[in-house]
């Protein structure tokens, strides 16, 4: 996933429990992400159709900063569907934990709001991305079964300590498992040759 924004909390942010208000972060999340969206499709017009079901699993408190993170997922007809995932980020240590992930759905509209073609161009730049992240792991040759092992114990360690292993909304979590899957069948194909 892509660092899209990050946003230190203020004081101006916190709802009554002087944590992070909920209305605050989906603000961010559909402003920073359309503003991707707007990037990526090369036009300004871009309208948010759908923001799948939020679960805010930790709170965003004061001294954290808020990072958005990001991913093109699917491409359609006029739409653009995104993960996008916001964690709290602890300045003094590093440590982030996902506050909460979702999909963002936008479509492409023109100056009257009617839908139009995402263009070839975009949906060309998608399919090499997504080439590129198979390829991240197609790229075994003179890997040994033995590290391919090694990863695939530490992916599942990941998982594991994940404090947030929800698998219905985790989306680093889903592409690990998504990682893991390929390197059995990886495993697999070699104990046949
Ligand atoms: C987004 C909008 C232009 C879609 O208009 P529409 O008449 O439903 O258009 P279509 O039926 O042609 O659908 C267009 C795309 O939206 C998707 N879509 C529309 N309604 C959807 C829904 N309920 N769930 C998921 N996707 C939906 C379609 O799948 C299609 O994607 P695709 O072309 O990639 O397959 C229209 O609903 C709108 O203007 N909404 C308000 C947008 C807005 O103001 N957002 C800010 C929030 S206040």
């Amino acid at each position: 996933m892509e660092l899209i924004s990050t946003h230190p909390i203020k004081e101006s942010d916190l709802g009554f429990n002087r944590t992070l208000f909920g209305g605050k972060l989906l603000y961010w999340l559909d402003g920073d992400a359309v503003a991707y969206a707007m990037q990526y499709c090369d036009t300004p017009r871009m309208v948010t159709v759908t923001i799948d079901k939020c679960i805010f699993r930790k709170a965003g408190k004061p001294g954290h900063l808020i990072k958005i993170y990001a991913q093109v997922e699917k491409i359609g007809r006029t739409s653009l569907t995104m993960n996008v995932e916001a964690r709290r980020h602890n300045v003094y240590d590093g440590n982030q934990q996902v506050i909460l992930s979702t999909n963002i759905k936008f479509v492409k509209v023109d100056e009257d709001g009617n839908p139009i073609p995402i263009d070839e161009k975009v949906r060309n730049k998608f399919s090499i991305e997504l080439n590129n992240r198979k390829m991240k792991w197609n790229n075994l040759s003179g890997v040994s079964d033995s590290q391919i092992k090694e990863r695939i114990k530490s992916l599942e360690e990941e998982i594991s300590n994940s404090p947030d292993a929800d698998p219905r909304d985790a989306f680093e979590i889903r592409h690990w498992k998504e990682e893991i899957e390929f390197l059995k069948t990886q495993l697999n194909q070699n104990k046949d040759e």
